[in-house]
Parts: C-alpha cells; structure tokens; sequence
C-alpha cells in the first residue's frame, strides 16, 4: 500500500527549505531585493495542483512569486505529456531561455511535471538543453527544496525521478493562484490503459489518499472562503480502492457534501465505464455538489471505442447520459472527443457527427489524435494524415457550436446562481463568473461581488458565454 510522505521526508523538506531560506535572506539582506520565482504549468488540473504545492514550498524558501518570465530568477515548467503539441511548446520555450540565462547567471531553470516521466524526454533535456538546473518527476516534485538547495550551491544538474509513486504527498505547504476556485485531489495515477493515453505512464497506478485529508482540506477551503472546489482525479469512479475507510466515490461525495458553507463542489474526471446511477443520485441528493459532469465519450463509433480500449459502447453511454438527465434535468454536459484515431474511417467519424447531434452537450473539449512514443497506439496501422485529423476537428467543432449555442439559448430569460470570479474586461463594469454548470457568465455588478454567489437573469447567450442582470 502507498503511503503518505513520511515524517523523516517531510522533515528532510523542511531542513531544504530553512537552508534556502537563509541563504536568500542573508542576500536580501545584502542587496535589498529578493529573488523571483515563476511556475508555468501546462496540461491538467493535476499539474494546477502540483504546482499549488510547489509554489507553496516556494514562497517557504523566501522566494517572491512572480508571473513575469523576464523578470524571474528561477522559472519551472510543470510539464504536460498528452499531446505533441504540449511538448514542443515546452522545449520551444526552454531554448527561449538560453538567453536570459546568459545575461542571469543566477537564473535557476527546472523541469517537473509529466514529460519527465518519459526517458526519452529527460534524455533529451539533459543532451540538448543545458540551461536546465534540474529535472523532477511526478512522484518527486515534493522534493524541490532539495533541487533548489543543490542548484543555489553549484551541486551540479540534477534529475530525480521515479518510476513508480511512492508517496502520497500529504503535508506541503500549498499557495493558490485564486482565492476562489480551488483543486483537491481525489486520487493520483490511472490504471486504465487507453490506447492513445500516455497518463498511466507519466502519472503511475492509481493511488486514492484517505477521506480523512480530503475532507478535511475541502474544511478548510471552505472557511477561507473559497467557493468552488473541484475533486480531481483521472478516473474518480475508482477511488477508494486500497484506502483504510474504503469509501467509494459516491460516498465521498456525500460526506463532503455534509460539510456545512456556501460552495460548490465539483469533479473530473469521470470514466464511462465505471459511472454509476449512485454516482447521479448522490449529485442530485446533494446541496453542494454542481450539476455538472464532464463524462468523456472520445469517440462515437464501437469499433474505434474497443481499439481505444474504452470498456463501453455508444449504446452504454447514452444510456447512462438519459439516467444523469432523469436525475437532473438541468444538468450541464461536457465531453472529450479525439478525432483521426488510427483507422478512423469516414463512416466512422460520422458516427461521432452523429452522437453529438444526438446527445447535445453543452461543450466539448476536441483533439486531434496524437501519437503517444509508449502507448498501443502508436504502432497501430492506418495512422492518419495531419491534414486529415484537422479535418476532421475543424468539422466536428464546428457542428458542435451549432448545440453549444442552442444548449446556451435554452437559459435566455433564465434566473441562474453565479459565482463572481474576477473583474471583466477593464472599465466595461462586468465581472466575470460562472454557473453551476460552469459556464462562463458576464454581468454588470460591483466588484465587491467578487468571491460570491448572486441570482443573475440570463439576457444574452452566446456559444461561450452567457451575459446577464442581477435579478
Ligand atoms: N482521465 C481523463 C482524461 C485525461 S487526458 C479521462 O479519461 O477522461 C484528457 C483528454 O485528452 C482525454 O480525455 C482525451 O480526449 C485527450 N487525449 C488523451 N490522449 C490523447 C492523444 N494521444 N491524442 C489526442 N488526445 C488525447
Ligand atoms: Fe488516459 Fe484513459 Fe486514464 Fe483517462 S482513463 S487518463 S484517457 S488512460
Ligand atoms: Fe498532461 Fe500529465 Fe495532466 S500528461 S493532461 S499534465 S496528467
């Protein structure tokens, strides 16, 4: 069984950050300005929270955070290993900053996040991109100080990674980016193996921390006023598994939903093949828990769905789509969709025109198929062309405005609870927040609204926003 980062870890952190700490405040001391550090985070909301964690230990060391790259003297990139395209932005943006490295030699530069978890990748770095301090991997990132200790020192560079996790990590000091919106992980990882992913390899095996933690950080985000909390985890449907209180997710959910405030709960990701009617009925049961689900079909044809190695049909997700609709009828609907999967056909992409035109959701998050070095997919036969896949995408996101617009005009007139989340564009008098569905909504209100709920009147919907009045 995984456990939590030990005490003697947690402690060696500790001993990493104070070091840090006192050699940066010997040199403000010095020189009256402090160092500035910057995380750029791509990919997933596990990498959002990850970075929270390392920004947190960061601002322990005696770091002041910044998001001006210029201006940073030491920069991380949370790394994302989904798609191609996520990697070659990274490596883009590394060999932007020989550069400034030149011109500060004090500039610390680190790699984390799931790229690192491929050989191929760090060997890559390491080879080409000398300007990189250090690497840690998904398993490690808690072990920064000690990176930044060794880097801080002339230790030389540094990579540190693990194949497998080995610790939950329970414990770190955590700095959020809002003080309204907040991530809490459910579970680490993914067993699942589909096909094209390339997740169970840089995130490991599934691993659920204990209810106890999870309830008990969700407390304390709520009485610090946060008001929407998203639960994370590639597939929640499994957690619980291998934990001591063996509470599965439906359960979960119930019990956060007993912690009392004004907040919204939701969660990613949901997998097809494991969501259940307790799972709707807990959400429709609930206060708290938004009527929103993000339930990820990829692909609208059986064949593609079995080479995907998905474990449902098309038949099994829109009935499971009609039971959540049943349960809650204001129910807001997003999916996934991957098009030019090896041996898509036409037909087969039709298909997927089809089930869109069909299940209307409110959105949907559209990529082209991207091979994956390590995952079944990538050697399978009747890879298609790049133009083809953009084809296809451009097809399929353009039919999908057609119902995402239509889904939106529905809630013209409509009195709807938004949570205000930032001010809008500058001097226009709007500020920025979400539904319950987690639609963007703008609406004119003072700015002391911002981090609360109000009734707004829908008066306008377009395909990806809503504006509105105070009602
Ligand atoms: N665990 C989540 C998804 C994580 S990745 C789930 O199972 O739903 C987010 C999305 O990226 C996936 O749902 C999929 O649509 C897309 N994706 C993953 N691998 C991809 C690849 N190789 N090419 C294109 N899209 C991919
Ligand atoms: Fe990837 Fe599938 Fe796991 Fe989601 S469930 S992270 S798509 S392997
Ligand atoms: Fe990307 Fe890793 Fe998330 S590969 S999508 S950052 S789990």
């Amino acid at each position: 069984m995984i456990k939590p980062i030990d005490e003697a870890m947690l402690a060696e952190q500790r001993r990493d950050i104070a070091a840090v700490r006192s050699i940066l405040e010997s040199e403000y001391a010095a020189s009256g300005r402090r160092r500035l550090a910057m995380i750029e985070t791509y990919g997933c909301q596990q990498n959002e929270a990850d970075s929270d964690r390392m920004r947190g230990m960061l601002a322990q060391m005696g770091f002041s955070l910044t998001e001006k790259r210029q201006e940073a003297d030491l920069i991380l990139f949370n790394t994302c290993a989904v798609r191609e395209h996520a990697e070659l932005k990274v490596f883009g943006n590394i060999g932007a900053l020989k550069h400034q490295k030149a011109k500060n030699p004090n500039l610390i530069l680190g790699i984390t996040g799931c790229m690192m978890q491929q050989q191929h990748r760090v060997d890559e770095i390491l080879m080409k991109y000398p300007q990189v301090d250090f690497i840690l991997g998904t398993g490690t990132f808690f072990r920064l100080p000690g990176a930044v200790l060794s880097a801080l020192s002339g230790g030389g560079r540094q990579a540190v990674i693990e194949q497998e996790t080995s610790a939950i990590p329970e414990g770190l000091p955590v700095q959020r980016t809002s003080d309204v919106r907040a991530w809490v992980t459910a579970m680490y990882g993914c067993n699942n193996f589909c096909s094209y992913c390339v997740v169970p390899y840089t995130r490991g095996r599934e691993v659920s921390r204990e209810p106890e933690p999870i309830l008990e950080e969700v407390r304390g985000l709520v009485s610090q006023g946060y008001r929407d909390i998203t639960l994370l985890g590639q597939n929640v449907n499994s957690y619980g598994r291998g934990t001591q209180r063996g509470l599965d997710f439906p359960q979960l959910l119930q019990e956060v939903d007993k912690i009392p405030g004004e907040y919204w709960i939701r969660y990613m990701t949901s997998h097809p093949k494991d969501a259940t009617s307790r799972l709707f009925e807990a959400m429709a049961a609930s206060s708290h828990i938004a009527h929103q689900l993000h339930l990820p079909v990829q692909c609208g044809s059986n064949r593609v769905l079995r080479e995907m190695n998905r474990h449902y049909t098309v038949e099994q997700y829109k009935e499971l789509v009609a039971k959540a609709r049943a349960l809650m009828p204001d129910l807001t609907l997003s999916s996934d969709i991957i098009v030019g999967f090896p041996g898509e056909t036409e037909a087969e992409f039709e298909e997927t025109l089809a089930l869109i035109r069909e299940v209307e959701f409110d959105s949907l998050f559209t990529f082209a198929f991207s091979r994956r070095k390590g995952t079944k997919a990538y050697d399978m036969k009747g890879q298609l062309s790049t133009e083809e896949k953009k084809s296809r995408l451009e097809r399929l996101m353009n039919e999908q405005q057609i119902y995402s617009l239509h889904r939106n005009k529905l809630l013209e007139g409509r009195v709807l609870r938004v949570l205000f989340e930032a001010p809008g564009r500058e001097n226009s008098g709007l500020l920025q927040g979400r539904t319950e569905g987690g639609k963007l909504c703008y609406a004119p209100a003072p700015p002391s609204l911002i981090g609360s709920f109000a009734e707004v009147r829908i008066q306008e919907a377009k395909t990806f926003v809503l504006y509105g009045e105070l009602a």
